[in-house]
């Protein structure tokens, strides 16, 4: 079984994925992962997300693997620098980029075959799977995403702004819901799960009551 974990930035996706991944046994794939490393690499050997050839001949070159929940590139756990903001605005800027998307759309069937699996992202159920068993796309509103992180970096002993932050989910909104290929919105036939004011738990426990009623039905 594959389930399709969709949504903006900020809506407990990774977090609600893992969790549910671990619930279930299955594995588990975070491709924002991958678009994020993507990001970095073009930074450090490219001079930035601009130089296409560069970015293309980079890309293809990458070996992904998944053993259980961990994303191996030619052999090497991804490291922790991928968390980074500055690695996520880059990961967007690339992933408008059509030659990215297409080797990495690759990359992630070739590993979600044959598995149990919960693959997160934005465009999982529309474009990558689109005959993924289950499809759900999580949604809050900005100002909660926004408190979350702002919560999440402080915790980490970060100096940061609300109000940039807030900002900053609004621009990558915009950026990730229009780009021309594979846009951010949810599957016709995905469920919808409003994660607004409930924690992490009680999303896993919503998902897990879906999957049933679904076994059920
Ligand atoms: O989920 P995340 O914050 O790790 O994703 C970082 C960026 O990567 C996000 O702004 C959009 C892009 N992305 C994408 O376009 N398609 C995916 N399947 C996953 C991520």
């Amino acid at each position: 079984m594959r389930i399709a974990v969709d949504g903006p930035v900020g809506s407990g996706k990774t977090t609600v994925a893992l969790k549910l991944a671990q619930k279930l046994g299955f594995d588990f794939l975070s491709t924002g992962l991958m678009y994020r490393y993507v990001g970095l690499l073009a930074e450090c050997k490219c001079k930035g997300v601009e130089n296409l050839e560069c970015l293309q001949r980079l890309v293809k070159g990458l070996d992904f693997q998944l053993q259980g929940d961990r994303l191996l590139v030619c052999g090497e756990s991804i490291g922790s620098e991928v968390r980074s903001e500055r690695a996520g605005e880059l990961a967007s800027k690339v992933a408008v980029l059509p030659e990215v998307r297409r080797v990495l759309t690759e990359h992630q069937r070739r590993l979600s075959k044959g598995r149990n699996i919960v693959i997160e992202g934005r465009d999982i159920g529309t474009v990558v799977l689109p005959d993924a068993e289950v499809k759900i796309f999580l949604v809050a509103t900005a100002e909660e995403r926004a408190k979350r992180k702002y919560e999440e970096m402080k915790a980490a002993g970060l100096e940061v702004s609300y109000e940039e932050i807030l900002k900053q989910i609004k621009e990558r909104d915009q950026r990730d819901a229009t780009r021309e290929i594979a846009p951010l919105k949810p599957a016709d036939d995905a469920c919808i799960v409003d994660t607004t004011g409930k924690s992490v738990d009680q999303v896993v426990e919503e998902i897990l009551r879906l999957l049933e009623e679904r076994r059920v039905g």
